[in-house]
C-alpha cells in the first residue's frame, strides 16, 4: 500500500517537471491558440458525426425518403469536410510547435554546455550528454508535437462522447459505463509491459550501435591485434541480446493486439444484442442505437488512447528533468560581474603566486604544489620536467579551466578571476600536445582562432608555420577536407596546422606544449624552423622535450612531481641539478645527436 502511494506520488511529482518546459512553448502564443481552437472544433465535429449516423438511418433508410436521405448525406459530407480541415490545422500547428520548441531545447542545451567548465565533462559521459541533446529533445518533441494533443483531444471526446451517450440512451449508457473497466484493463496491462520491453528493446539497441561504434572507430587497433573474430563474437551477443528483448516484446504485443479484437468486437456484439432488443420492442430507433455504437466506440477509443499517452507523458517527464537538470548547472568558471580592462603597462605579464593546485577529480593527489613564477614580456621560457609533472595543468590554469585551490594567478597586472575568461584567452595562442583538428577543411581549421581573417593572411600564417608546401599538395589544396580528428594527415603535418592557426591568432602569449613523438626528422626540422619565427618578440611558455628548443630559451623551469626544483639556463641547470642531468641523457639524447 505504501509502495503504491509513494508510486502514485512520485508520478505525479514527475508529471510536474514538464510544466517548466512550458516556458519554452509560451513564446508561441499565437500558433498554441489556434491549435488548441482547431482542436475544439474538430471534437465538437467528431462528436456530431454521431447525430448524422443517426440522422441518416433514422431520416433516410427508415422514412424511405430519398430527399431526405440525400440531405443528411450532404450535411455529412460538409461536417467531414470541415472535420478535415479542422485535422490539417491542428496537425500542422502542433508538430510545428513541437519541432519549434525542441529545436529551441536543443540551443539552449548546446549554448549551456560549451560554456560550462571543462571539468564538468570529466565526471559526465559525452555519450550521455549527446543522448540528452538528441533522445531527450526527440522525446520532447513528440509529446508536444503529438502526445499532447492526442491526450487533450481524447479528453474532450471522452467527455463529450459520455455526455451524449447519456443524452442518447440513458439504459444502456449504464451498461457499457460498467463495461469499459472489463474490457480497457486487460487491455492496459498487456500495453505496459509491451511500453516496458520496447524501452529495454531500444536500449539493447543502443548499446549495439555504442559498440559497433567503438570498434569501427578503431578498426586498425582491432585488425592489428587480430581481434576480429572475438569482437564477432562480442557483437553477436549483443544483437542477439537484443533479438530476445524483442522477441518478448512481439509476444506480448500479439496478445494485446488478440486481446482487444476479442474483447471490443464481443462488447460491440453484446451491446448490439442488447439495443437490438430494444429497437425491435420499439424502445428506441436503428439511429438511436447507431449513433449509440458511435459515441461507445469513440469513449473506448479515447480511454485506451489517453492510457497509452499517459506512460509517455511520464516517459518525457524524465526527458524534462534531466534537460532542465543540464540547464540549471552552473559554470564554476564565471566570468565576474565587473571584469576590469586589461592594462599594458606592466613589465611581467604573467605571475603564479603560491599557487596549489588538484584536480577535482583527485581531491588528494596535488597536480601542482607552490608554485611562484614571475614571467616578463617578451621572455621564452622553457618547462622542463619528467611525464607528469604538472606542465601541461600549468598551462591549463593560465587559461582558466581550472581554479587554483591555493594562491593566485595574475595576467598583466589583474587577477585571473578578475577578467573575463574570454578576454583573457584571447590573449593566449595554445598549441596543444595533441593538436586538435575538426572535421572541416583546411581552410576552417587554420581560421578556427581568427574567423575573419581572409585568405591571403591564412595562406601567410600556413608559410609561417611550414604548412603551405603540404596543403598545397593535398588534392584540393586548402578545400581539402581531412577527416574526422584530421585522421587525413600524419602527426607532424596536424601540428603545423595547429601552429599556423596560432600564429593566425597572433596572440599576445604563446602557450606550446611542444610534441615530439609524432615526428621524423624532417618534420621536425620544419617544426622548429616555424617555432622560432614564431617565438620572436612574443611571451612564450614551451614546454620542451628536446634541447633544440631548450636552448633558445632565455629561462629554463624545471618541474618535478607538481613543484618547481630549479630555474636557471641550460648551463646552470647542467652543472647544478642531477634531475636535469638525467633529462638530458635521457630525454635529449636523440636531439642532441640529429642536432
Ligand atoms: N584531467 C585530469 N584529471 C585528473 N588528473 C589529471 C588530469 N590531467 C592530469 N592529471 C594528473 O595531474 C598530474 C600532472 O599532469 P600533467 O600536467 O598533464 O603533467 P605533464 O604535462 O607534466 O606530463 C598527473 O599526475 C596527471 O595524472
Ligand atoms: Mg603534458
Amino acid at each position: 500500500m505504501t509502495d503504491q502511494e509513494e508510486s502514485t506520488k512520485s508520478n505525479k511529482k514527475s508529471l510536474k517537471s514538464l510544466l517548466p518546459i512550458f516556458a519554452f512553448v509560451l513564446p508561441y502564443k499565437k500558433m498554441l491558440t489556434g491549435a488548441l481552437m482547431a482542436l475544439l472544433v474538430t471534437a465538437a465535429i467528431s462528436l456530431s458525426l454521431g447525430q448524422g449516423v443517426k440522422l441518416i438511418i433514422d431520416d433516410g433508410f427508415v422514412a424511405g425518403s430519398i430527399e431526405q436521405l440525400t440531405n443528411a448525406i450532404i450535411v455529412m459530407v460538409v461536417l467531414i469536410a470541415l472535420l478535415a480541415i479542422g485535422t490539417f490545422t491542428r496537425f500542422y500547428l502542433m508538430s510545428w510547435l513541437g519541432e519549434r520548441v525542441s529545436a529551441d531545447i536543443r540551443k539552449r542545451v548546446f549554448d549551456q554546455l560549451v560554456s560550462l567548465h571543462p571539468s564538468y565533462f570529466e565526471e559526465n559521459r559525452s555519450g550521455e550528454l549527446m543522448s540528452r541533446l538528441t533522445t531527450d529533445t526527440t522525446l520532447l518533441q513528440s509529446i508536444i508535437g503529438s502526445s499532447f494533443s492526442m491526450a487533450l483531444r481524447s479528453a474532450l471526446m471522452l467527455i463529450g462522447g459520455l455526455i451524449m451517450l447519456l443524452v442518447t440512451n440513458f439504459k444502456l449508457s449504464l451498461i457499457v459505463i460498467g463495461c469499459v473497466p472489463i474490457v480497457l484493463l486487460p487491455m492496459m496491462i498487456f500495453g505496459k509491459r509491451v511500453r516496458s520491453l520496447s524501452r529495454k528493446s531500444q536500449d539493447s539497441i543502443a548499446d549495439i550501435s555504442t559498440y559497433a561504434g567503438e570498434i569501427i572507430q578503431n578498426i586498425k587497433v582491432v585488425q592489428s591485434y587480430t581481434h576480429e573474430s572475438k569482437e564477432r563474437e562480442a557483437f553477436s551477443l549483443e544483437a542477439e541480446n537484443a533479438f530476445s528483448v524483442a522477441k518478448q516484446r512481439i509476444k506480448q504485443r500479439s496478445i494485446l493486439i488478440a486481446f482487444a479484437i476479442l474483447l471490443s468486437y464481443t462488447a460491440i456484439s453484446v451491446m448490439l444484442w442488447i439495443g437490438g432488443m430494444d429497437v425491435l420492442s420499439g424502445a428506441i430507433t436503428g439511429g438511436e442505437l447507431a449513433a449509440f455504437v458511435f459515441y461507445a466506440i469513440m469513449v473506448a477509443g479515447s480511454v485506451a488512447t489517453i492510457s497509452e499517452v499517459y506512460g509517455e507523458l511520464q516517459r518525457a517527464a524524465g526527458s524534462a528533468e534531466r534537460l532542465l537538470e543540464l540547464m540549471v548547472v552552473e559554470s564554476e568558471i564565471k566570468s565576474p560581474s565587473d571584469p576590469v580592462k586589461l592594462q599594458n603597462s606592466s613589465a611581467a605579464v604573467i605571475q603564479f603566486d603560491n599557487v596549489s593546485f588538484n584536480y577535482p577529480s583527485r581531491p588528494n593527489d596535488a597536480a601542482l604544489q607552490n608554485i611562484n613564477l614571475t614571467i616578463k614580456t617578451g621572455e621564452v621560457v622553457a618547462l622542463v620536467g619528467p611525464s607528469g609533472a604538472g606542465k601541461t595543468t600549468l598551462f591549463e590554469l593560465l587559461q582558466r579551466f581550472y581554479d587554483p585551490q591555493k594562491g593566485h594567478i595574475t595576467f598583466k597586472d589583474a587577477l585571473i578571476t578578475q577578467l573575463d575568461p574570454t578576454v583573457l584567452r584571447r590573449q593566449m595562442g595554445m598549441v596543444p600536445q595533441n593538436p586538435i583538428l575538426f572535421s572541416a577543411d583546411v581552410w576552417h581549421n587554420i581560421r578556427y582562432g581568427s574567423p575573419d581573417a581572409d585568405e591571403v593572411m591564412v595562406v601567410n600564417a600556413a608559410k609561417r608555420a611550414h604548412a603551405d608546401d603540404f596543403v598545397s599538395a593535398l588534392p584540393d589544396g586548402y578545400k581539402s577536407f581531412l577527416g574526422e580528428q584530421g585522421v587525413r594527415l600524419s602527426g607532424g603535418q596536424k601540428q603545423r596546422i595547429a601552429l599556423a592557426r596560432a600564429i593566425l591568432k597572433d596572440p599576445e602569449v604563446l602557450l606550446l606544449d611542444e610534441a615530439t613523438s609524432a615526428l621524423d626528422a624532417e618534420s621536425e626540422h620544419h617544426v622548429q624552423a616555424a617555432l622560432k619565427e614564431l617565438m620572436s618578440n612574443r611571451t612564450t611558455l614551451i614546454i620542451a622535450h628536446r634541447l633544440s628548443t631548450v636552448v633558445h630559451a632565455d629561462r629554463i623551469v624545471l618541474m618535478d612531481k607538481g613543484e618547481i626544483v630549479d630555474i636557471g639556463n641550460h648551463q646552470q641547470l647542467l652543472e647544478k641539478s642531477t634531475l636535469y642531468q638525467r633529462l638530458c641523457e635521457l630525454q635529449f639524447d636523440h636531439a642532441e645527436k640529429s642536432f
